[in-house]
């Protein structure tokens, strides 16, 4: 039966899509059968992260509706043939869903992936609750900025009234040279602040920007690419392997480097 694991953030454009498209990525990479889902109903992007919007025929909308079968419905990843697709609805039908369709659709899933990866979306209304009630376990995604920060302490606590296994953190955006400068909080700060477990951090990266808007997330040799993989491994096996996103900006070159960044 596939593990469910919500990856939510409360504040829009901290990473979510982004997160769930190169953890499933990472996961069908190390051979586990993983099916994401789009769970934001009207600002849909999973699709386009995923390099697949120009294949989508039928989404979650039309399985709800009963005008397709969830097997049609899902789309299978050209590279990666373990990675799965049900891309969401981009007419905004958000609310005519109850959470128990939304359920029994996934049940239907369950036992044909070994992740089922759901992408969230912002806000904590109807679309947060049917999202996060089908999940057993959450990934909070934050970045370093106070108002990220702020709104994942409350999605936090609102969590805590859910019945979910395992609640763990995501920091994203990380700017290894600032935090080696003393000028961002670091990753760990940020996990101690929150009381909650780091999952893994991811660092800033221009490769993200320009690959996700070219469907490619993931399939090239970034800095990200690499915080994924540690982060699908951590998953797959407990393990707490964190990327180290000042590593680069460490020692006698990586000082020149940060002040180097700071003239730019
Ligand atoms: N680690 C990163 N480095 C650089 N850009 C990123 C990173 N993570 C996300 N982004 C960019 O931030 C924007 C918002 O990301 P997205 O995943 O759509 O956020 P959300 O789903 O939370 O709204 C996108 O343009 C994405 O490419
Ligand atoms: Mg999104």
């Amino acid at each position: 039966m596939a593990r469910r694991i919500v990856i939510t953030s409360g504040k829009g454009g901290v990473g979510k899509t982004t997160v769930c498209a190169g953890v499933g990525i990472a996961l069908a990479r190390r051979g586990a059968r993983v099916l994401v889902v789009d769970a934001d109903m009207g600002l849909n992007n999973l699709d386009v992260a995923l390099g697949m919007e120009g294949r989508v025929v039928y989404d979650m909308a039309d399985v709800l509706r009963g005008k397709c079968s969830l097997r049609q419905a899902i789309l299978q990843d050209t590279e990666y043939s373990t990675l799965c697709l049900l891309a969401s609805s981009h007419c905004g039908e958000d609310g005519q869903f109850p959470s128990s369709a939304f359920r029994k659709m996934l049940a239907e899933a369950e036992n044909s992936f070994d992740f089922v990866l759901i992408d969230c979306p912002a806000g904590i209304e109807a679309g947060f609750h049917r999202a996060v009630c089908v999940a057993d376990e959450a990934i909070v995604v934050t970045t370093p900025h106070i108002g990220a920060i702020r709104d994942a302490d409350k999605v936090l606590a609102l969590l805590e009234t859910y019945e979910l296994h395992s609640v763990s953190l995501i920091v994203n955006r990380v700017r290894g040279d600032l935090v080696a400068g003393g000028s961002m909080m670091s990753a760990d700060d940020i996990s101690r602040l929150l009381r909650h477990r780091a999952l893994g951090y991811i660092p800033e990266d221009d490769f993200v920007t320009v690959y996700a808007q070219l469907g490619r997330l993931g399939k090239g040799n970034a800095r990200s690419d690499m915080a994924m993989t540690y982060v699908a491994e951590n998953i797959v096996s407990g393990s707490r392997k964190i990327y180290d996103c000042t590593g680069e900006y460490k020692g006698f070159f990586g000082k020149i480097k940060t002040y180097l960044r700071r003239q730019i």
